[in-house]
């Protein structure tokens, strides 16, 4: 069990910035930050009293909104239009006013709904609304969040937080809502680093007796740390997926589409990012399934960007978590792609683009031979046999972006074996 108080690490960077906008109201925060990276944590750590209201995946009307003001104290003496909360607040009771009578036009009943929140803001002040999750939020709330913030009261400040893999709208429509007269800025929490979740690796298992390395498997995101040394403090195996990592991940890969899963399941059996051409040949995918599944799980987050134009997981953890929920037969033969060469190309196979990635980037075989679990001579074969195939006689001939080298124009239109296999998985 992880004991005591949980310390909360870093951030003075942000939460100075995040104090900083709340002070110089009337302002608009939108917060950004993949799931679990902490965004939730940051405003709490700001010790300021806040309205805070969840939008839920039921996207239920209004429900961040009345959310946060449930949790207010109405002062006496408001505004009579704020009876016009009463259906929805009927907690407060008597301490609203009494609700008006009712209007024949729903939309004019509608401006009156959203100029009682207003009223209660206004009465509120100084107050902070938050409203979290908005890649959940309803089309009410977000037209209420548009009618308030262009009329924010001089001593209010609206925070958003969201998850940008999560959005299923751009944040530039969010933010066009946005009244373009009060300040708006947008923040972006990124994983903590290597330093400070080794700090909070040693709080949270104080008294284990080998701290194992949290950053190597978990990249500083903190959800992943927590659930990582709550394994290990519960008896969990060292090299073990934190149950909840597991089901975070996965219920990730249940939403998306069949070519963005399959995308996911060949980044992780490659293991290293491997460009587009070699995630398409070990996924089975004809070319334009796989760029769409690869746009999609990049776009929810389950996959990223590497350098010189290759994919992967975003966490080893978040890997060895898909890696395990693929089928063994699956499995077997996802890994028997990495190894054949793909048919369109006619050229190099996932492995040996592989290979000369890293030649490329100027690592010897017995390099590449530790990177990727293979003896240095099955390197030195793949690398000799991926330079006859480019027609090139040496390595210092492998140029640093080996994109353009490796993407074939021809490989674009779809070859009936894979679409075979594309059936099959
Ligand atoms: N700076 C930090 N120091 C220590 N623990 C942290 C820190 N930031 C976050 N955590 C812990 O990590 C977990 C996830 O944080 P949090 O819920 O704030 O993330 P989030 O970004 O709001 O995630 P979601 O998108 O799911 O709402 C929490 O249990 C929290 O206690
Ligand atoms: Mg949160």
């Amino acid at each position: 069990m992880l004991g005591g108080l949980m310390p909360f690490v870093g951030r003075e960077r942000e939460l100075r910035r995040l104090t900083e906008l709340l002070a110089r109201p009337p302002s608009v925060v939108l917060l950004g930050g993949e799931a679990g990276v902490g965004k939730t944590s940051l405003l709490r750590e700001l010790g300021r009293p806040l309205l805070v209201g969840r939008c839920h995946p039921m996207r239920f009307p209004f429900g961040p909104v009345v959310e946060a003001l449930s949790g207010s104290s109405p002062p006496p003496g408001l505004n009579p239009v704020t009876g016009a909360l009463r259906p929805l607040l009927p907690e407060f009771g008597p301490l609203l006013p009494l609700a008006p009578p009712p209007v024949q036009d729903a939309q004019v009943e509608r401006h009156r709904l959203f100029r009682a929140v207003l009223a209660l803001l206004d009465a509120l002040q100084p107050v902070t609304l938050v409203v979290e999750d908005v890649h959940w939020i309803d089309d009410d709330s977000r037209e209420l969040l548009s009618f308030l913030s262009r009329r924010l009261p001089e001593r209010a400040a609206l925070v958003l937080t969201y998850r940008p893999e999560d959005l299923a709208f751009p944040l530039a429509a969010l933010r066009s809502q946005l009244s373009p007269d009060v300040t708006h800025t947008q923040l972006t929490l990124g994983p903590l680093d290597e330093q400070e979740t080794a700090l909070l690796g040693k709080h949270l298992l104080a008294g284990y007796p080998e701290p194992p390395d949290l950053w190597r498997s978990t990249l500083g995101v903190p959800f992943a740390i927590e659930e990582l040394a709550r394994a290990l403090a519960d008896g969990g195996l060292p090299g073990a997926t934190p149950p909840a990592v597991r089901d975070a991940v996965l219920v990730r890969l249940e939403g998306l589409s069949a070519a963005g899963r399959r995308v996911v399941q060949a980044a992780a059996v490659l293991d290293e990012p491997s460009g587009e051409p070699s995630l398409a040949a070990v996924a089975g995918l004809p070319p334009e399934q796989a760029e769409r599944g690869l746009a999609e799980a990049l776009r929810r987050g389950l996959l990223r960007e590497y350098p010189r134009r290759t994919y992967g997981l975003r966490q080893p953890l978040a890997r060895q978590a898909v890696y395990e929920s693929i089928t063994p037969a699956t499995r077997r033969r996802l890994h028997h792609r990495v190894e054949a060469p793909a048919e369109p190309r006619g050229a190099v196979s996932p492995r040996e683009e592989q290979v000369i990635r890293l030649a490329a980037e100027g690592l010897t075989n017995r390099e590449i031979a530790e990177t990727l679990f293979l003896s240095p001579r099955t390197v030195e074969v793949h690398v000799a046999n991926a330079l006859r195939k480019l027609g090139l006689t040496s390595r210092r001939q492998l140029p640093k972006d080996l994109g353009g080298l490796l993407t074939d124009p021809g490989s674009h239109s779809t070859s009936p074996a894979l679409t075979q296999s594309t059936a099959e998985v």
